[in-house]
Order: structure tokens, then sequence, then C-alpha cells
């Protein structure tokens, strides 16, 4: 769910919240019925004691009327304190006599309590006997404080606990939400910051030291995607304008040639001669177009499948025999030495042999011996193609397995090279997890690849 974060976050806020208000109101509230409890029980412990000294001073039925004249003026007028004395003797009693009251009197005594019939709350009682003595009975006596004020005010209590709670909760909601808003302010910029980066301004960045840390490793992180990017542009910019400049001369040149041939009118034999050269042109063309397709798959991650296990120098080999006819026409012979085996892909492996082997036999001078190093340990086999000829200088060689980069750029245009055969090369290593290298002194120049030993695993 798209929901936004200073809204998850407010939320959360207010859940929070709830639990601590709820958390908070549950304790004190058991602090206050504790101190409400003390509070009624003392005020039940006074009044029993002063009526208890009162009861204990008389003991004579004729002063008996002094005990209830002082019992009354204790009572108060609201009623929330009420005294009852209870004796077999009518003439030692006092208060309504009503049969809860009576029953409670004659129950436990101590501290109790008991519900009246026209009392919506109970009353906190305490009751004890004094013994019989001289006139006077056992009489049992007892204190009933009304606990409806202890009720009213726990009740206040909650009623205002949760008006204050709810109101506490929205506010933290609220203040929750613009606090996340504010926090939030740093990830709404970068976003207006990415939201204004675009192909055509592809070198600027996100500014890293305005972020706050939390984001500043997401702002390195989309840096880096945009560093990437922009190398991958610039490549392909880099691509697309040598394709167009290797393609531009050989479609200049059949347009050339065929405008040339329609001015005028032609015998069949010069027809055929400009269709004939047209036709190397076009397939020049086709071998550029079918080699750069080759290498963007292999950009895109193509790997080589189909891995067999062989000996590389039998594999050489064969690719040798193959190239037979152009080494008798320059004079030049081929020695293999060494072996390994590895898991390739043949027909791509016979490819990239083939390149090097092509471009030493360019390179070499008549009767040179062009030399295949193969040496390999247990994770890698090299293979070296190694001939006599011109060198390659140092400042070239970084560069000469790139894309359409020759070392002699008079040879451009020829029909023999396009430039694209040591790229090639090189895609077919990295679709075999290995590399190329090459070097070039005392008049010997090695360039080579490598294979992992394993296959891709
Ligand atoms: N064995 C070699 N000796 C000297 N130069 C070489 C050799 N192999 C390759 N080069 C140089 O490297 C360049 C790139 O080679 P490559 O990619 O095969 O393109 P191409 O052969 O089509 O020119 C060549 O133009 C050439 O200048
Ligand atoms: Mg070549």
């Amino acid at each position: 769910m798209n929901r936004s974060i200073a809204l998850r976050l407010a939320a959360m806020f207010a859940v929070a919240a709830l639990v601590v208000f709820a958390l908070v109101g549950f304790a004190l509230h058991r602090v206050l019925e504790n101190a409400l409890d003390r509070h009624q029980l003392e005020q039940l412990n006074t009044k029993f004691q002063m009526m208890k000294y009162t009861i204990v001073r008389t003991r004579t039925p004729d002063r008996w009327e002094k005990v209830t004249a002082k019992l009354d003026t204790l009572s108060p007028a609201d009623g929330n304190t009420e005294f009852w004395v209870w004796s077999a003797d009518p003439r030692f009693q006092y208060g309504k006599s009503l049969p809860e009251v009576i029953a409670a009197m004659q129950g436990k005594t101590g501290i109790g309590e008991m519900m009246i019939a026209n009392r919506p709350y109970p009353m906190k009682t305490e009751v004890e006997e004094i013994p019989a003595e001289g006139q006077m009975p056992a009489v049992r006596f007892m204190v009933g404080v009304d606990s409806a004020p202890f009720f009213h005010t726990r009740h206040a209590f909650l009623i205002g606990l949760l008006v204050l709670s709810t109101i506490g909760a929205l506010l933290v909601t609220v203040l929750g939400y613009v606090i996340a808003r504010l926090g939030l302010k740093p990830l709404n910029k970068l976003s207006q910051e990415a939201q204004e980066l675009s192909p055509k301004n592809l070198s600027q960045r996100l500014q890293l030291s305005a972020l706050p840390t939390e984001l500043s490793n997401l702002g390195a992180s989309f840096n880096g995607a945009l560093d990437k990017l922009e190398s991958a542009y610039q490549q392909l910019e880099m691509f697309n304008a040598d394709v167009t400049h290797e393609l531009r001369t050989p479609l200049a040149n059949l347009i050339g040639q065929t405008q040339v041939v329609l001015s005028r009118e032609r015998s069949k034999e010069q027809l055929v001669e400009v269709l004939q050269s047209n036709l190397e042109e076009l397939e020049r063309l086709r071998a550029i177009v079918s080699d750069m397709l080759f290498l963007t798959r292999a950009d895109q991650g193509e790997r080589a499948s189909r891995l067999v296990s062989v000996s590389i120098a039998e594999e050489v080999n064969k690719t040798v025999e193959f190239l037979d006819f152009i080494m008798d026409e320059a004079d030049v012979k081929v020695r293999v030495q060494g072996d390994a085996s590895a898991q390739i892909e043949t027909s791509l492996f016979r490819r990239a042999v083939t390149n090097l082997l092509h471009n030493a036999i360019q390179h070499s001078k008549a009767k040179a011996e062009i030399v295949v190093d193969v040496s390999g340990d247990p994770s890698e086999v090299r293979i070296a193609v190694s001939n006599p000829g011109d060198e390659i200088p140092k400042e070239h060689l970084p560069r000469l397995f790139d894309r359409f980069y020759r070392v002699d750029s008079a040879r451009a245009n020829s029909t023999e090279s396009h430039g694209l055969g040591l790229s090639i090369v090189k895609a077919i290593a990295k679709m075999h997890n290995g590399a190329v290298f090459a070097s070039s002194g005392n008049g010997i120049t090695v360039v080579g690849f490598s294979v992992m030993a394993e296959g891709l695993k």
C-alpha cells in the first residue's frame, strides 16, 4: 500500500500516545483509589472512636439521652455519616433500625460494607461490641460512612482521564503528523532534485552535503547509479558515432558508384564489374553489422553456453587448418605449443582464435613463424598468439581492444579491417569469464586471451 510515511508515522504516534495515556491513567487511577480508600477509612475511624468514647462513658439508662443527643450532633445533615446502636434492651438503641442495618450489626465486627435500600452506593461500616456492665447490657454499635463521594470522585476522575487522553492522543497525532512532515522535508527535496535530472544534464548529481545521514547513503547509491548510467550513455554515444562513421564511407561508395554507372549507357561487362564491387561493399557492411550485433549481445551479458571440455591445443590446430589458404598466401607458418584442457563453447573459441591469427598473419612479414602458446593453471587457460612484425607503440596498447580502434588509422577503410576483431576476442573472453592481454617489444607482438578452465561455475 502506498500510504504516506507522514500519515503512517502519525498513526503510530497516536497508538503510542494511547498506550502511554492508558498506562499512566491506569496507574493514576490506582493511586487515587488508594488515597480515597485511606481517607474514607480515616474518616470512618475518627467517627468511630468519638462514638465509642461517648458510649463507654455512659452506662446508665438515664444518661442515655445524652448519648443520643451527642450522636445527633455528630451526624451531619447530609446523611453522609450515620450511627447505630443496638442491644437487647430497647432503651439502649439508636438510629433507624432497618432490617439490613440490624443484619450488619449482628454480623462480624470490624470493617465491612453494607447496602441500604434507598442509597445507590454501599456504606463503609465499622462495628464493635461493648460487653455488658452495670445496668447496661452488651451493646453493638456501628458507624457507616457513605461511599457516594468516593464513587463520584472516581467517576469524575475517569471521565476527566478519558477526555484528556482523547484530546492528548488527538494532539499527539496532529503534532506527530506535522513533525513527520517537517522531518521528511529533506526527502521531498531529494525527490525534487531527482526529478530535475534528465538525459540532457547527465553529469548533474544529487547534493549529498545537504542530506541528513539517513538519506546520504541513498543519495550516494543514486549518484553511483548515475555515474554508471552516464558512462554507459557516453559509451553508447561514442559507439553510435563510430557506427555512423564506419557505415558512412561504404554507403557513400555504393551510392557514388551506382550514380556514376547510371549516368549513361553501360555495357553488360561494365555493369557486372560495378555490381561485383558493390557486392563486396555490401558484404563488408553485413560483416560490420553482424559483428556489432554479436558485441551487443555480449554486452547484454550473454554467456558461453553449450560448454564442452576439450584440449585447447587440439581446438587451436583445427582452427589453423581452416586458415591454411590464407597462411600459404601470406607465406607464414603457425606453430602450436603447450596444451591444457578447458570448458569452452567451441564455435566462440574458434572465432576468437581466428581473429587473433588473422591479425598475426596480417602483421607478419613473409616467412615468419607465428606461435600459439597454450598454458594453463588449475583455474585459467591462456592462449597467446605471438608474431614477429611491426611493434604496436605502447600508447596504443590500452585501447587495442576497443571497438573500431586501429593503430594505423590509414587502414581504416580497407576491406580487410574494420576494427572489431579484437573487441570480439575480448567479448568472447568475457563470455568465458576470462580476460585479454597484449604486449609488444623486441619485434614481437603478443596478443591473447584467457578462459576459465572450469567453465562458468
Ligand atoms: N599482431 C598484431 N601486430 C600488430 N598490430 C596488431 C596486431 N593485432 C592487432 N593489431 C592492431 O590492433 C588493431 C585492432 O585489431 P582488430 O580489432 O583486429 O581490428 P582490425 O584487424 O580489423 O584492424 C589493428 O588495426 C592493428 O593495428
Ligand atoms: Mg583484425
